[in-house]
C-alpha cells in the first residue's frame, strides 16, 4: 500500500523501462550488425554498386534486379525475393544456397552474427541514406 501510494505510476515506469529496454536491445543488436557489415564493404555499399550489387532498397525486391548492376545467370533467374529468411539462408553459404552465384564469399557461419547482419540490413536499407 505504502509503495503504491509513494510510487503511484509504478506500472507505468515499468512499462516505460521495459519498452526502452527492448529499444536499445535492438540498437545494440543493430550496432552488432554493422559491425559484421564490415565483412560486406569490400564489394558493397547501400548506396551505390561497387563488385556487388548496392543494398539499399533490398527488403522486398527480387534477387538480381537492381538497375545497371550486371549478375550472374543463377542471381538473374532464381527469383528468390529477399526477406530476413532468405538474407538468412544466402548469407549462412551463398554458394550452397545459390550455385552459381558471382558472389565469392564464404558466408557468415555464426548463426547470431548472422541474424543481427540481416537486421542491419532491413533497418538500413530503408534509412534515409537510401531515399532517392
Ligand atoms: C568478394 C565480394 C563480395 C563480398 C565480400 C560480399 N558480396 Fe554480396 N555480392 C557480390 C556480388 C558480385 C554479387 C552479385 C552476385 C551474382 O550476381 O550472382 C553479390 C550479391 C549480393 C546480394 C544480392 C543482391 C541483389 O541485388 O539481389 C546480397 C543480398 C548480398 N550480396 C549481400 C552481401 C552481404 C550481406 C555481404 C557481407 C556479409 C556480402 N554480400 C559480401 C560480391 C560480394
Amino acid at each position: 500500500m505504502f509503495f503504491r501510494r509513494k510510487f503511484p505510476g509504478q506500472a507505468t515506469l515499468l512499462l516505460t523501462l521495459l519498452i526502452c529496454e527492448s529499444v536499445l536491445a535492438a540498437d545494440a543488436d543493430r550496432e552488432a550488425g554493422k559491425l559484421a557489415y564490415n565483412q560486406c564493404i569490400g564489394c558493397h555499399s547501400f548506396a551505390y554498386h561497387r563488385t556487388g550489387p548496392k543494398h539499399c532498397n533490398l527488403i522486398g525486391r527480387i534477387a538480381g534486379t537492381a538497375k545497371n548492376f550486371e549478375y550472374s545467370d543463377a542471381m538473374h533467374i532464381s527469383r528468390v525475393v529477399w526477406s530476413r529468411e532468405t538474407l538468412n539462408d544466402f548469407l549462412a553459404s551463398p554458394l550452397t544456397y545459390m550455385p552459381g552465384t558471382s558472389m565469392g564469399f564464404i558466408g557468415v557461419k555464426n548463426s547470431d552474427q548472422r541474424m543481427n547482419l540481416v537486421e542491419y540490413l532491413v533497418h538500413q536499407s530503408e534509412s534515409d541514406q537510401c531515399d532517392p
